[in-house]
This record gives structure tokens, C-alpha cells and sequence, in this order.
């Protein structure tokens, strides 16, 4: 009989699409995908470990699973992801979780199946971590989850040590696909219809670094956009400290590069920033993305903020609103700092009470929130260009985002999913905006 597969995801599109990855391999194995928990004959749990709260969710739904485990033996469990690379922490989740049949890490995801394989012929549960990361394994994505957008890994691990992150514990050093690799993966992501392109790393900026240098990011930029048709390409994560006028003359060069920069800013204050080892200051951030905004004029720029890291003040945290204010985001995601075990900031004095961190994060979405709503206004009966992207079944329209990342809902009678629709803007609703199309099917049969 068919045997199905469900994944568990947590944390940020790089392990969106590594879970693509996992997928692959469990189709290569005759596994099918499960709409629920319940059918499935393996759960896989791809883990994040990034902040406090997407690991106590991991754990929360993994024990939820003991009961389940207990009444169908036969079905396997697997647990991967950042979360199970941090120093005791396999060993932790087999203390745990006696149940659970597979633990893996960020370093050896292409060997699930042979995890699998080893498992079907013992009973104790098969762990296995490496320490440090292999040479890249290139392997073939034979699953994709989110046509006419496709994800593609430029390159893995992170060298900057942020004071705050794990993840440079957790992923390694950085290590960059060849060109050859990435190109030939966009050429034939595009050839098979591919409308959109989002290229992966945790700092893009530094690309090719460890290869010598011989492709630079903004080369590998050229080389995809040598392809002359129409198609979106994006890119993060940028770090402020590496961005410079080679980027972003090659996002001016091509029209396929989305006018829409993520650039993390994590803090408005330069002793903050300092504290984080971000090495750049509040005035040198807001320069760079002027410098963007001078050669691109619509040019626009999304970023993350962290609230509440150790030794936060008051001015502090007023410093991060006025350089909101100033930077003129176009979103931001916020988060509350989260102290990780295995960083310098775990370490450090002066960690912020939870009430302090909450009433500074409300603050600060507030502003967000406000910021982000205005922008909606703005589109008010403009036309823009929506990739569209999927179909609500319970809104019953098509959606779609334009060019800056920008959600667009409109009806239709045909399937668009996988064109550029340009639809007019009648309404805006928080980060939404509603529209009629404005390329009719007669003009696109005439
Ligand atoms: N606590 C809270 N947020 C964090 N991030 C990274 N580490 C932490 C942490 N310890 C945020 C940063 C980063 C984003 C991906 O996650 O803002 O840019
Ligand atoms: Fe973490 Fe900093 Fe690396 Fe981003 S650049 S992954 S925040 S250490």
C-alpha cells in the first residue's frame, strides 16, 4: 500500500526548503505527502532553534506524539533540524522522547534514508549527529511545495558570530555552492516554468568567499540575469556590513531583480549593535540603504529588530524607534531576544525582564504595524503587477505579491496560478490589498 509522509516544519524558508529536501527523499523512498498527522506512516519534525519559543513548540508536539506512537508501533518518527545540532541536545531528545526512531542534524539531512534504512533493522532509536559540516552534497531537489516560487540554497553556514545567534553553532561555517551549481539549478528551475527565484544564505553577501572569490555575489547575480526573459529573482539574507554599491548596481542593472532589499537591522542603538558584534552603527545603516535608495529610487527595504537584548535601556530601545522612523521600512519582522545557551549574549549581565521585553516589542509593532498600514493606503488605485501564486478557497480569489512583496487577492474565472496579473487596487486591508484585473481575457486573445 501507498505509504505517506508528514512534515513538521519550524523556523525560516531556508528550513522551508530543506524540508523540500527531506520530502524529496521520502518520495525517492515511495512515500506520498499526508494532508494530516494521523494517515501518516512517517512524521518527520525539521527543527528550529533560532529563539526559545520555536523549540519548546517542537518539543511540545513531539511528546504530544507518544501516545500516537504507543497505538501504531509500525509508524516512524523522525526528528531533525538546528535544534537536535546543539551540543546534548540528541541526547536529550532521546532521554525524552524514547520513542521517536530517528534524531538527525543540520549536517547529514541527504542521509535520511540510510538513517531509515539503518532504523527498519534494530529497534533502538538511530541517532546521528556530526560535529562539524561535510563538503556540500549536492543533491537533487525532486520536490518542490510552492509553485510558481521556487528556493534556491546559494550557500550554507555563517561566519559573523552575532553575539546573540545560534546559528552559527548550529550550521557551521560558510560554505558556498559552486556557480556552476546554483546557475544550472535557476536554468532549469526556469525552463521547467519557475516565475520566481529566491536565492538562500544566511549572508548572501559573503558568496563565494570561501571559494576564493573567483564568483563574487553580485557576479552570480550577473551570470542567473544573463537568461533574457521574465522572471522574479530575490535574494537574503543581506548583512548590512557586507552591503555595497557592487550589489546594488547589479540589482539596478537587471529587471529581474525585485526592487526590495532585506537588509536585518536588529537595533537602533550603537552601543546595542556593538554589544551584538553586528559591526556597523545606526548612521552607517541608514547611509547604505540611502545609497540604495539614491540609484533605485523605488527601491524598498524590509528588516528584522530584536527587542529586550541584555543591557537594552530605555534610550536604547527609543533609538530602535527613531531609526524605524527614519529608515522607513516597508515591513519588519520584530522578535524578543531570546537567550540561547552556547552564545557571548547568554552570558552577559544585564538580561532584560520579560515585562520590559513585551511592553517594548507591543511599542515597537505598533509603529511597524502603523507604518506598514500607511504604505497600504498608498496603493489605492494603482495597478500593479501581481506573480499569482495560489488560490483561497475560503476568500474564493486568486493571490499573488507584487514586486515588493506585497499580498494581492482578485477574482477570476481561469486558473492564473503561475502568471503576472496586473490588477488594480480598489481596497487595502491591513497588509492586503484587493484589485480588479486589469488584463482582460479578450485583450490577452485579441
Ligand atoms: N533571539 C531573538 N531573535 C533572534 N534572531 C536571531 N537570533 C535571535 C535570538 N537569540 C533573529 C534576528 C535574525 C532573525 C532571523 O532572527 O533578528 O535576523
Ligand atoms: Fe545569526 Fe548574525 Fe549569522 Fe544572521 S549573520 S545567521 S544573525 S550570526
Amino acid at each position: 500500500m501507498n505509504k505517506k509522509y508528514f512534515i513538521v516544519t519550524y523556523g525560516c524558508q531556508m528550513n522551508v526548503h530543506e524540508s523540500e529536501k527531506i520530502a524529496g527523499i521520502l518520495h525517492a523512498r515511495g512515500y506520498t505527502e499526508s494532508l494530516s498527522e494521523q494517515d501518516a506512516d512517517i512524521i518527520v519534525f525539521n527543527t528550529c532553534c533560532i529563539r526559545e519559543n520555536a523549540e519548546n513548540h517542537a518539543y511540545g508536539n513531539i511528546g504530544a506524539l507518544k501516545k500516537y506512537k504507543k497505538s501504531h508501533p509500525d509508524r516512524l518518527i523522525a526528528v531533525g533540524g538546528c535544534m537536535t545540532q546543539q551540543p546534548g541536545a540528541a541526547e536529550k531528545l532521546r532521554r525524552k522522547f524514547p520513542f521517536v526512531d530517528v534524531i538527525f542534524g543540520t549536517h547529514n539531512l541527504e542521509d535520511l534514508g540510510e538513517l531509515l534504512d539503518r532504523k527498519a533493522n534494530r529497534r533502538k532509536s538511530v541517532v546521528e549527529i556530526w560535529e562539524q559540516e561535510g563538503k556540500i552534497r549536492e543533491q537533487d531537489i525532486a520536490y518542490r511545495t510552492s509553485y510558481p516560487n521556487a528556493w534556491v540554497n546559494i550557500m550554507y553556514g555563517c561566519n559573523n558570530f552575532c553575539s546573540y545567534c545560534i546559528v552559527p553553532y548550529v550550521r557551521g561555517r560558510e560554505r558556498s555552492r559552486s556557480p556552476e551549481a546554483v546557475v544550472g539549478e535557476v536554468n532549469s528551475l526556469l525552463d521547467r516554468g519557475y516565475k520566481e527565484i529566491t536565492l538562500l544564505g544566511q549572508n548572501v553577501n559573503s558568496y563565494g568567499n570561501d571559494r576564493g572569490g573567483e564568483v563574487s555575489f553580485p557576479q552570480l547575480l550577473h551570470q542567473i540575469c544573463s537568461r533574457d526573459e521574465k522572471f522574479r529573482l530575490r535574494f537574503m539574507t543581506s548583512n548590512p556590513k557586507d552591503f555595497g554599491v557592487d550589489l546594488v548596481e547589479a540589482i539596478a542593472a537587471h529587471p529581474q531583480i525585485c526592487h526590495l532589499v532585506h537588509l536585518p537591522v536588529q537595533a537602533g542603538s550603537d552601543r546595542i549593535l556593538r554589544q551584538m558584534n553586528r559591526k556597523y552603527t545606526a548612521e552607517e545603516y541608514l547611509k547604505k540603504i540611502e545609497m540604495l535608495r539614491r540609484r533605485i529610487p523605488d527601491c524598498q527595504v524590509t528588516t528584522d529588530i530584536m527587542v529586550g537584548f541584555p543591557t537594552e535601556t530605555e534610550e536604547d530601545f527609543q533609538k530602535t524607534l527613531e531609526l524605524v522612523k527614519a529608515a522607513d521600512f516597508t515591513t519588519a519582522f520584530t522578535f524578543v531576544y531570546s537567550r540561547r545557551s552556547g552564545t557571548v549574549a547568554a552570558q552577559m549581565d544585564g538580561q532584560i525582564p520579560e515585562e520590559v521585553q513585551k511592553e517594548r516589542i507591543m511599542r515597537l509593532v505598533e509603529l511597524v504595524n502603523a507604518q506598514t498600514r500607511e504604505k497600504s493606503v498608498a496603493y489605492r488605485g494603482q495597478t500593479i503587477e501581481i506573480l499569482c501564486e495560489d488560490f483561497d478557497e475560503k476568500k474564493n480569489l486568486y493571490l499573488g505579491r507584487d514586486e515588493y512583496g506585497r499580498m494581492g487577492y482578485f477574482a477570476d474565472r481561469r486558473n492564473r496560478i503561475g502568471e503576472f496579473v496586473r490588477i488594480k487596487i480598489a481596497e487595502t486591508s491591513g497588509v492586503s490589498l484587493m484589485g480588479t484585473v486589469e488584463d482582460t481575457e479578450e485583450k490577452e486573445q485579441g
